[in-house]
């Protein structure tokens, strides 16, 4: 009987508590949703989304190498090769040795005009997209194209639209072509914004 008072006054204070952290917890999770979509409604974030899942796929990637190229999914490539002082294959195992300016479907070596692995320094195997990003938005570092000018090697390069006419039974760029060319439009015109780089990628 003695507590009775105070319960009763301790009651609405606990109601007002529950309030008070409903709302809080509440805005905490408005202003979440409001964050997230400020990212994805950034002008250009979708776009680079969409360039970054390009240059991720193995037809792009197996080629963006550090030391080797690789085949298929990402295996290694067998024979052995590697990447050499000129891309272009190390001691007699040259790529054009194999590879020719299509693909054959008797050997089932791909081939486009050119064939050799991407210079080492637009190596983006082991990257996160952050990083790809600032690496292609990086003249002095990818080897001299700003994005402007990898617009336009994109857009006619036959080591890249080879990409979507990969031969035997390699899956194409799940992109289509001029999908990803309008991403790199719309990832320009937007100033070619970055994603911001994580501790955990
Ligand atoms: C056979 C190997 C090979 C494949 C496959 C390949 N690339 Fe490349 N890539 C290269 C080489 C070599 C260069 C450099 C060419 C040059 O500078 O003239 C390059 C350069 C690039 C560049 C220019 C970057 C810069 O800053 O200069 C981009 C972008 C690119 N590749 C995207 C792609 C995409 C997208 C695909 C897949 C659709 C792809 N590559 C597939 C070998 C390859
Ligand atoms: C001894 C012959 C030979 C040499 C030398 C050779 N390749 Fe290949 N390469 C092949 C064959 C055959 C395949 C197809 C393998 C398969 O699909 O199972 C292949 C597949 C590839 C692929 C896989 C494409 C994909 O997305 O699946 C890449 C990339 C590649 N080679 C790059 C190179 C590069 C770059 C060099 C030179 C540094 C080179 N190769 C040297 C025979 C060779």
């Amino acid at each position: 009987m003695k507590m009775r008072p105070d319960t009763a006054l301790f009651r609405p204070l606990l109601a007002l508590c529950a309030i008070a952290l409903l709302t809080l917890t509440g805005c905490d999770q408005h202003r979440g949703a409001s964050q997230q979509e400020e990212a994805s409604s950034t002008p250009g974030h979708q776009d680079w989304e969409t360039i970054v899942e390009v240059l991720l796929h193995p037809r792009c990637l197996n080629c963006h190498q550090l030391e080797m190229p690789l085949i298929n999914e990402g295996s290694p490539h067998v024979p052995r090769v590697e990447r050499g002082p000129d891309n272009m294959g190390a001691g007699t195992m040259r790529c054009n040795n194999c590879h020719s300016n299509k693909n054959n479907p008797v050997t089932g070596a791909p081939g486009a005009p050119g064939w050799v692995m991407a210079p080492i320094e637009l190596n983006w195997s082991q990257k996160s997209s952050a990083q790809i990003c600032k690496l292609l938005t990086t003249p002095q570092d990818n080897g001299g194209r700003a994005p402007t000018s990898q617009l336009e090697f994109v857009s006619t390069s036959p080591l890249v639209l080879w990409g979507w006419h990969p031969g035997n039974s390699r899956q194409p760029v799940n992109i289509p072509h001029d999908k990803f060319i309008e991403a790199m439009k719309g990832w320009i015109a937007a100033g070619t914004p970055c994603p911001p780089e994580r501790a955990s990628n």
